[in-house]
């Protein structure tokens, strides 16, 4: 087995004349939480089902936990765990058998200690109270839940997440942070796809961006802020931009009825000084992944779905 849990080389994918992926290549190393970020479209669903099985490659190279995705992928999904990002669940049964149901699937529980270890995986992620209550009676968050705690509940080395909080409440959203960090330390690699990029920034080694299927950027939260070139950020209310000199070299971008100026420190600290000389309302802070996200993938592209 090689040092990557998961090793992508030129991989693309075509539905129809749609290059959903287009020669994506970059590896995840073991134990790292990764993430994919990108618009709805840009191509992450596609990138999952793939490296999870479920979708043929048109062309290029992937392994997963050590083995080839299309040679060896009973393999592969004995490494791996999912949790896509549409899923149903058996209506007919609780939360508890569900997951016990999962583990025997995988075959590698012997039949009398899926019990535990399923309660033990809804206890995680806050369940417990509805363990024998049927699927059919859970709200849509708590039928995620019930997916996440199958995917806490195997002992796969790479787990697939995609967009794992939604529909997650507040409380829920910090559970899943912690829980997904403790599996980390575990020594398990987690592969997430997410919009929430404060959920990113917090939980990511690494981040690759894909922008309409190509990867056009991949490194550490900080090092994606630090190569955006924003310094620092200042946030003034959009009635009163036309009271200030905007210097150039700045990002401006309209952020509902606020105006968010990014740049240089010095020349952003320019602006606050002008705003406070005219008694204004600012609001300065470091520049966040999604600043750097928004330049990365532009802030007013049309949606491609
Ligand atoms: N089964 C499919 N058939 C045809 N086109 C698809 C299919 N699944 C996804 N696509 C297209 O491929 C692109 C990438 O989709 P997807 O991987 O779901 O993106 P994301 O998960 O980043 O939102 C989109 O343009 C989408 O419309
Ligand atoms: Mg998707």
């Amino acid at each position: 087995m090689n040092q990557y849990a998961l090793d992508s080389i030129k991989l693309a994918k075509n539905y129809g004349n749609t290059q959903a992926l287009k020669e994506v290549t970059f590896s995840i190393k073991k134990g790292e939480i990764f993430s994919l970020l990108g618009r709805n479209g840009a191509g992450k669903t596609t990138f999952v089902r793939i490296a999870t099985g479920q979708l043929m490659p048109t062309s290029g190279k992937l392994s997963v936990a050590g083995y080839d995705i299309i040679k060896e992928v009973e393999k592969v999904r004995e490494n791996i765990a999912v949790v896509p990002q549409e899923a149903r669940v058996i209506r007919s049964s609780s939360a508890c058998e569900f997951i016990q149901l999962y583990l025997l699937m995988r075959g590698n529980v012997g039949i009398e200690n899926t019990r535990t270890i399923a309660l033990n995986a809804l206890k995680k992620i806050g369940l417990e109270h509805k363990a024998n209550i049927s699927a059919r009676q859970l709200s849509g968050g708590e039928r995620h839940k019930m997916l996440l705690a199958c995917a806490i509940a195997s002992d796969a080395s790479v787990l697939f997440l995609d967009e794992p909080s939604i529909g997650l409440d507040v409380h829920s959203r910090r559970k899943l942070w912690e829980i997904l960090l403790k599996l980390k330390s575990e020594g398990k690699t987690i592969v997430l796809t997410t919009h929430y990029l404060d959920e990113a920034e917090f939980l990511s080694d690494r981040i690759a961006v894909i922008n309409k299927g190509v990867v056009c950027k991949i490194g550490s939260p900080s090092a994606i802020i630090k190569d955006s070139g924003f310094e620092l950020r200042v946030d003034i209310d959009e009635s009163d931009i036309e009271k200030l000199t905007i210097p150039k070299g700045v990002k401006v971008n309209k952020l509902a009825d606020k105006v968010r100026v990014l740049g240089e420190e010095k020349i952003v600290k320019k602006i606050v000084s002008q705003a406070l000389s005219k008694k204004l309302k600012v609001s300065v802070a470091g520049p966040n992944l999604e600043d750097a996200f928004l330049n990365l993938v532009g802030a007013e592209n049309e949606q491609q779905n």
